[in-house]
Formats: structure tokens, sequence, C-alpha cells
């Protein structure tokens, strides 16, 4: 990659209105400035992400935040060399706003536009930290994502396997909820399971006896469920002691599921013989310390490099649009003003659907 290349990306899929500005060149890819704003507090009375809300926000504020990761690249539109935007999949009202906005500012300017599918930035996103090699693994693991994907280039992902349900990020939010800790849950249970026996409560490990790489979390709130209700018949409630086994009861089970059918991916990936074999995680979940050491000591034992970009690149964001924008435009991959917002769009279109879509709606 020699030719310098400075593109804005901006995404609206789910709950974060975001822009970002990152440069390419010969050395690699830089952030030049990342802004996300969130939109927790404006959901935070509905249990979930209330779709018409969110568009709204996303309208209200998209162009700001343009304006902002523009400002604190001490940049001008002028400067630019693209503008890449989330085109989706995600919530059909916030993947317009963005849509819509960078087709204005594509036609101000004269600027390439290049739509984005959300995962794939989420997929390319260990090229821009870590400048990986292709084909690497890839697990994206978040509250509305969970699949292995090879990664083989810019524009094709072989996804070998996901969940059939809920997403981990979502069933610790479950766990959570069932045990009075605060949202968003993740890191509350893995707070609470430090101090936990994972012995003491017997969790189930859905799919682990069927081939494949396919995942399924829904089981594990109802049995977590049914661990819960029978102390508190026993005892008349939970103690803190108890509410600590439950959570590194439920923490080992993710574990588990994740190494065993990581164990798989690699096998499949492996197969191929790469010459860098690498393996990739992301997602809020991917923040998890249990579950992280215990990829990285599978990679380990398998020669294969372990990376997680940083939390700020694992969640939610722009940067990650642009610099999968770089990639698209490198390829002479743009697109027109009939770029439409979709819902729905696998990043794998040869994969057979899957039945789960996370709570933030589907995504795959
Ligand atoms: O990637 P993300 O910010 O948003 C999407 O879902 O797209 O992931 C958020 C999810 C939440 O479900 C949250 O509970 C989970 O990631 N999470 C964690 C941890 N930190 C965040 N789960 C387990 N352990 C953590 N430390
Ligand atoms: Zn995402």
């Amino acid at each position: 990659m020699t030719q310098t290349l400075t593109l804005l990306g901006i995404e609206s899929s789910c709950d974060d209105t975001a822009a970002a500005v990152v440069r390419s060149g010969a050395d690699g890819a830089l952030i030049l400035s990342s802004f996300v704003w969130g939109q927790t507090a404006l959901h935070a009375d509905f249990g979930g992400v209330v779709p018409e809300i969110a568009a709204r926000a996303h309208a209200e504020r998209v162009d700001l935040c343009v304006e902002r990761a523009l400002a604190e690249a001490d940049l001008s539109l002028s400067d630019l060399d693209g503008i890449a935007v989330t085109a989706g999949p995600g919530l059909i009202g916030g993947v317009m706003s963005g849509v819509m906005c960078a087709k204005g500012l594509a036609a101000a300017t004269g600027l390439p536009l290049i739509g984005v599918n959300h995962l794939a930035g989420h997929a390319l996103t260990p090229r821009l930290t870590d400048n990986l090699a292709f084909p690497y693994l890839m697990l994206l693991v978040s509250g509305g994502h969970c699949q292995f994907l090879i990664v083989h280039g810019t524009d094709r992902f072989e996804r070998i396997g996901g969940t059939i349900d809920d997403a981990p990020g979502e069933a610790f939010d479950k766990t959570a909820k069932l045990l009075a800790l605060p949202q968003p849950g993740g890191p509350h249970v893995e707070r609470e399971a430090r101090a936990g026996d994972p012995r003491r409560f017997p969790m189930p490990r859905p799919l682990m006896d069927r081939p494949g790489c396919d995942m399924s979390f829904s089981g594990l709130k109802t049995a977590l469920l049914r661990a819960r209700d029978s102390v508190i018949a026993e005892k008349g409630g939970l103690t803190v002691a108890d509410r600590a086994d439950l959570c590194a009861a439920f923490q080992l089970a993710v574990c588990d599921i994740l190494v065993g059918k990581s164990h798989r991916a690699l096998d499949n990936y492996l197969a191929l013989r790469p010459a860098v074999p690498a393996f990739a995680v992301a997602g809020g979940v991917a923040a998890n310390g249990p579950v992280r050491a215990a990829l990285s000591a599978l990679c380990d034992e398998h020669q294969t490099r372990f990376t997680a970009p940083p939390l700020s690149l694992c969640t939610d964001n722009a940067a990650m649009i642009a610099y999968a924008g770089v990639e698209r435009l490198l390829l002479g991959l743009v697109d027109d003003m009939r770029l439409a917002a979709r819902p729905r769009w696998p990043l794998d279109p040869a994969a057979p659907a899957l039945l789960g879509s996370g709570k933030k709606g589907a995504k795959a």
C-alpha cells in the first residue's frame, strides 16, 4: 500500500453515531480522529434499543459527528480522498441517516462514495491495528454478533459458524439482569465471578457434542435462572457468595463453548496452511479477561498469533468503516448515488442464514 489515502468514515447502524478520519500510506494506517456519540441514555428506560429513537438521534447528530471528526483531525472536506459509510446491516432508519449524509457530502465534493458492510468493518479491524495478512481467522463476539469468519480478502469472508440463538454478550447481560447486576452486564458478571466457585452449579455446554462451529447460548440463561431459583427457594435469597458462584459457573460455560468451538474453527482454518497463522477476536466480549486468556492459550498451543484490537476499536466505531473504505477504494470498489441502506447484509452470501439475531437486531 504505497498510495496515501485519507478517508472519512460514518457509522450509524445501531445505537452509536460515529465519524472518523483514517489515513493510510506506505507505513500502514493511522486514525487521525474517531468520535463516537453513544445513545445509551436515550434507550435506558426501554430495556433495549428503540429503532425510532435511534434513527432520530442519528439524523440529528450525524453531521455534527462529521464536523467534530474533521475538526479533531484538523482537516477539511477538501483534504479527503473519499467518503465511506456503513450501508448495512443494522437498524434501517439509522443506516439511512448515515448513507444520506454520506451521499450529500459525496455529491457536494465530488469525492468517491464507498458503502461498507458494518461486519466487514469489524472483521478488517485487525489489519488496521496489527497489519494482519490474509487469510486470518476472526471471532466476532459481542452483544449483537457472534460468528467465526475466515477473512480471505477485503471483500471475501467465509463464515464457518456462529450462534444459532443469543449472542454471548446478550447472555452476559441477561445473566446480570437475573442477578440484579447493572447493565451492560459483562464487566459486572466478570468481576463477581472472580470470587466464585465455577463448579458449584452445573451449566450446559450446548452443541458441543455436535460437529461444526455453530454455538448456542440461550440455554445458559435458563440453567442460571433454575439454579438461582433453587437457591432462593432453599434459603429465601442469594448471598454474595451464591451470586459469585452463579457468575463463575456461567462465565466458565461461555469460555468453554467459545474455546471448544474456536478449536474446531482453528482446525478448519489451519488446514488452509496460511503462511502466518493468525486468530483475531473482536467485540465487547473480547474484553473479558478469562475469555481472552483461554483463547490466547489455545492459539499458543497451535502456534497461531492471537490478537485482539483495543476495546475502543472492538465496539462500534467509524474508524473501522473508514479503514474498510480505504481497502475498497484501493480495489476500485466504489459506489454511486444508487447506494442503498440494507437492514440485512450477510458477509458470506453462500453460508446458510443463522437463526439468531442478537438483541440489537439481525446482523447476518
Ligand atoms: O461490541 P459491543 O460494545 O456492542 C455490540 O453488541 O455490538 O458489545 C457489548 C457487549 C455487551 O453485551 C456487554 O455486556 C459485553 O459486550 N461485554 C462483556 C464485557 N465487556 C463488555 N462481556 C463479558 N465480559 C466483559 N468484560
Ligand atoms: Zn458492531
